[in-house]
């Protein structure tokens, strides 16, 4: 049976996206096939994987508003065993016109239902909010993974989160896990992202994972190529930090550890990677 994944954290620019595109490539590069959608209308996940926003047709929107199914929306992406289906700017309006539709928590879950055993992992990329749209994702999901920003407020807003969480279950999905909290953006050099590191894990316990993802200048450049790290720097420490992420995330789910894959950078796409400059602070 495969399993929805809704990455959610009301804040922006904690790592969201980023974690969607990049665990989402390394569960794929490990055997397992793989469904990412994009709920943010500013659909940075479906830029990260190289799609043209202004050349896609197609979006979520139109499942969840118009009634289109769902596997129609769907668009391959590089990686083998990864296909998205894409955001839209329409999406924007999304949580308006959801508002006086019957049953309008449930509209992605109904949608998903019809996908049911297609994929071994559907990832939710949740847009920065707690509308509408995030609780369809909470609604659909079987369970939530959530980044938190090595940063000093941390962990403010994340009590509204587990509320949120908690009304869905009690309401709309009772069996809502939460997956596991990632650290995003460690900097080794600071005392400030140790400290983040220990207080989340005091409140947090065994729901944070291992695998903390540092700060990398690399993950910060992938989507401007619209590359996933796997295929932009597979050897740098942020590339390392996701394929381990998806390696523990597999070991929470009693599945065996990745078979590594050799990865190609797609042609045309190599000019970029040759062009990067060299990076700088931590690899
Ligand atoms: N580990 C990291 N190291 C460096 N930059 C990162 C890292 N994770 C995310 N970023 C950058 O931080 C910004 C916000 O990340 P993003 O994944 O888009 O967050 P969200 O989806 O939660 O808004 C983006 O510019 C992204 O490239
Ligand atoms: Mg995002």
């Amino acid at each position: 049976m495969g399993q929805i994944i809704a990455c959610a954290n009301q804040k922006g620019g904690v790592g969201k996206t980023t974690t969607v595109v990049n665990l989402s490539t390394y569960l794929a590069l490990a055997g397992d096939t793989v469904l990412v959608i994009d709920l943010d209308p500013q659909g940075n996940t479906t830029s990260g994987f190289g799609l043209d926003r202004s050349e896609i047709e197609h979006s979520i929107y139109e499942a969840i508003i118009e009634d289109a199914a769902v596997a129609d929306l769907v668009v391959a992406t590089e990686i083998p065993g990864l296909s998205i289906v894409p955001s839209s700017i329409s999406l924007a309006g999304a949580e308006v016109e959801l508002a006086p539709l019957p049953q309008r928590e449930r509209r992605l879950s109904r949608i998903l239902a019809d996908l049911a055993g297609t994929y071994d992992y559907i990832l939710l990329d949740c847009p920065p909010s707690l509308g509408l749209l995030t609780v369809n994702a909470l609604t659909a999901a079987d369970a939530v993974v959530i980044p938190i920003q090595c940063e000093y407020y941390a962990l403010e807003g994340l009590s509204q989160l587990i509320a949120t969480i908690n009304l869905v279950r009690n309401h709309l999905n009772p069996e809502l896990a939460i997956k596991g909290v990632v650290l995003t953006m460690f900097d080794p050099r600071t005392n400030l992202s140790s400290e983040v590191d220990a207080e989340v894990r005091k409140h947090l316990g065994s729901a944070v994972f291992d695998t903390i993802i540092p700060r990398s200048v690399r993950l910060s450049e992938a989507p401007s190529y619209g590359l996933p790290i796997a295929l932009y720097r597979p050897d740098s420490k942020g590339a390392e930090a996701y394929a381990a992420l998806a390696a523990e995330l597999r070991e929470r789910d009693g599945r065996p550890a990745p078979v590594a894959r050799s990865v190609s950078i797609p042609a045309g796409r190599k000019a970029a990677e040759q062009n990067a400059a060299p990076e700088v602070g931590p690899r």
